[in-house]
């Protein structure tokens, strides 16, 4: 079951029958004892603003000793079951990686994965992407990955997309200056209206970044569309070093 409140600071575990839905135990349990790295509700306040810090107690059990160093931040939202967040947490040991998604069996099965391959830089976190302001400070992201956000295919369903003018110009108020968005999509007009969004809020349009190393990074459902013949739009856009938040 999708869970689409947009205050993610509020616990939902207590009102799901663990019965019904195993991932809801897995994340009780390890909300307690830290066994994978996923987070939500209230185990989530203190964390804007503290995310480095965030990493290092997560991650302690795992060996991670704090640096003390500016790490850069990565959230990808929809994260699905982790595959990219993973492939990119391991790819880039010297970032932290956040994955976003709205059902407790994705974001368990991305952290239970991350755990897994060992991986000391990921995190991810059941809630709304649309809520994010509650977890991260202003400035405080340094890129968001979006990845086949959307399954609505009719025009008519448009409404319901996640990236639209509003939440462009929430991303663009989270991250730093200099920082960037990728985003693809199977639906080319959606990739236009979300340019457009982005072109709004201030962004522009970029080469791949170099933060990726010319990695493409072929997603699940990329995947699946590319066996089906479908081809993937999108790009990379860059809040300017200059803007304020
Ligand atoms: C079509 S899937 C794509 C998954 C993955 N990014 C990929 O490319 O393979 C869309 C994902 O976004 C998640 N999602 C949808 N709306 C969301 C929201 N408002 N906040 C966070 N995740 C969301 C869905 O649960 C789903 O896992």
């Amino acid at each position: 079951m999708p869970i689409r409140q947009t205050d993610i600071l509020q616990d939902i575990s207590p009102r799901i029958n663990p019965d019904v839905n195993p991932y809801v135990a897995k994340m009780t349990a390890a909300l307690t004892d830290g066994s994978i790295p996923v987070l939500q509700g209230s185990a989530l306040g203190g964390c804007k603003g503290n995310w480095r810090a965030t990493f290092d107690r997560l991650h302690a059990m795992r060996g991670r000793t704090p640096s003390g160093e500016k790490r850069p931040l990565i959230v990808e939202i929809g994260c699905h079951l982790g595959l990219t967040l993973n492939e990119m947490a391991g790819n880039h040991p010297e970032a932290d990686f956040i994955g976003m998604d709205i059902t407790f069996k994705r974001v368990v099965t991305a952290a239970e994965r991350s755990a897994r391959q060992g991986h000391r830089n990921v995190a991810t976190i059941l809630g709304n992407a649309r809520g994010m302001d509650a977890i991260f400070a202003d400035g405080e992201v340094d890129g968001f990955v979006i990845f086949f956000p959307d399954p609505w295919m009719k025009r008519a369903q448009s409404k319901h997309r996640l990236v639209d003018g509003e939440f462009a110009t929430l991303l663009s108020r989270k991250l730093a200056p200099g920082a960037f968005v990728w985003m693809k999509t199977d639906q080319e007009g959606y990739w236009k209206d979300a340019r457009e969004a982005f072109l709004q809020a201030g962004f522009k349009p970029t080469e791949p970044v170099d933060f990726f190393a010319g990695r493409i990074y072929e997603s699940t459902f990329e995947r699946r569309f590319r066996l089906q013949g479908l081809s993937a739009h999108g790009g990379h856009m860059r809040k300017p070093a200059a803007q304020a938040n």
